[in-house]
């Protein structure tokens, strides 16, 4: 694999002490083998980054890559009549090829706007064709196939037979956990208890401890959702899942908003870990979480868009902007500071997949999943003895990452995308949905 050198960028690190420095970062074989304030090392390609900063990639944890085909179609209502009402008779009509043009329509704008990693939530069917656009692009992802097998208002095409949803999620783990060398792997997906029954999720518990792998669900996003669980299951959201043997290190929930002390107890001493989407939790009316309380207690948090049809963006700038104004009106300005808020965004969505030691920080030895900002620009100047992550947090946008690489390989080049045809993919989602439309109409 080609070796790379990048030099005299802004290196914010990110690390436990949180250094930054000006100087060069070399990698080779996909990981940081070098950095310093001047190496003297070659290189197959030289990457000139004076005035911009070196980050790493972003890393979200909670997206829906089989729903960005459906950007602008649900917008304004609550969790559950937003999915009965839309997103699922949307889901239903997907196949092979929308599945496809929705992820690569995702993962364009996921690695323009400067994000690496993701962990994902397919749908029901196709899920093939999400993970072939992931390895032809180059990010990083876990993934899986969502799991529903219970519930009324599920359209027919959903619907699954118990049996049949873990026989295929085992089928997907089998051919994709893994690929590329560990750069995609497998996740177990129940959509949330509302729509599984205890035989699917307790077969997921026991899978998923077969094979090492994780659990990534909805829990306690919305005040239906917790009420329909607590009449038919006769628990708290949290209580039930840590009830049926779920609630381990494994597990990553997205949203957990409505929590009371003893579910936060629950996911605190089991190392649950979660996924914050201020975002999603404001458009969807959901409400907003207790993160600074979350992270008083040293609990793992990441950040995550949720679908676009909830947000309507997968930018990390604008959930970083989000996850910090949204605590202040009701903790003080101080809360939720640029510092954190970019940890958020880096190496606590590495700690929530587990995978800390291989990314989330520029250190020697990980994983070169990184990107280059440039700051040069009306919108971040003043630059003068200005606060680095201030720029990056509350100034910073999309439009400011000019270079991504993934593992070492340059993904986008002065914001030339490199694994994908971006007029063709727009073209084709827009065919895609097109066609999809016509399907649920007939
Ligand atoms: N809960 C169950 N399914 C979904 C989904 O697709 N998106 C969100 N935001 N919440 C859910
Ligand atoms: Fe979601």
């Amino acid at each position: 694999m080609e070796s790379l050198l990048i030099r005299g960028a802004r290196i914010v690190t990110m690390n436990g002490k949180l250094d930054d420095f000006i100087g060069d970062l070399l990698v080779e074989n996909g990981r940081i083998s070098q950095m310093g304030a001047r190496l003297e090392a070659q290189a197959d390609r030289v990457i000139e980054a004076r005035g911009k900063v070196l980050l790493p990639g972003f890393i979200q944890t909670h997206v829906h890559l089989c729903q960005t085909l459906f950007r602008g179609r649900a917008d304004d209502l609550e969790l559950l009549d937003w999915l009965q009402q839309r997103i699922w008779p949307l889901e239903a009509a997907h196949d092979e090829e929308s599945v496809y043009y929705s992820a690569m329509l995702g993962i364009g704008e996921l690695i323009s706007s400067g994000t690496t990693t993701l962990l994902d939530m397919e749908t029901v069917h196709h899920t093939d064709a999400a993970f072939r656009a992931m390895a032809e692009t180059g990010i990083r992802a876990v993934s899986g196939k969502v799991m529903m097998d219970h519930g009324g208002d599920v359209p027919a095409g959903l619907r699954e037979n118990t049996d049949d949803s873990l026989g295929e999620s085992v089928r997907l783990l089998d051919r994709w956990n893994g690929h590329d060398d560990g750069r995609l792997q497998y996740a177990f997906c129940p959509r949330f208890v509302v729509s599984c029954t205890e035989e699917l999720l307790v077969g997921v518990r026991d899978l998923s401890r077969r094979y090492g792998v994780r659990v990534h669900t909805h829990a306690s996003e919305n005040r239906g959702e917790i009420e329909v669980v607590e009449r038919e299951r006769g628990m708290r959201n949290i209580v039930y899942l840590d009830h049926l043997g779920l609630a381990g290190p494994d597990l990553i929930l997205a949203h957990c908003i409505w929590l009371d002390e003893r579910e936060k107890e629950i996911i605190r001493r089991r190392g649950v870990k979660m996924t914050h989407c201020p975002g999603s939790n404001l458009k969807l009316a959901s409400g907003i979480a207790e993160v600074p309380d979350m992270l008083s207690r040293r609990m793992p948090v990441g950040l995550g868009a949720d679908g676009a049809p909830c947000n309507n963006n997968l930018d990390m700038f604008q959930e970083m902007r989000l996850a910090a104004l949204i605590q202040k009106p009701a903790h003080g300005p101080t809360t939720m500071d640029a510092r954190t808020v970019l940890r958020m965004a880096t190496m606590g969505g590495a700690e929530v997949l587990g995978m800390e030691d291989e990314i989330g920080s520029l250190e020697v030895g990980k994983k070169a999943d990184l990107i280059l900002l440039d700051l040069y620009d009306f919108h971040t100047f003043p630059s003068h003895e200005v606060d680095i992550y201030s720029r990056i947090v509350y100034s910073a946008t999309r439009g400011c990452v000019d270079t991504v690489a993934i593992g070492g390989k340059i993904v986008m080049e002065n914001r030339t995308m490199k694994t994908l045809d971006r007029d063709l993919v727009l073209r084709e989602a827009d065919r895609s949905i097109a066609r999809l439309m016509k399907r649920i109409e007939a």
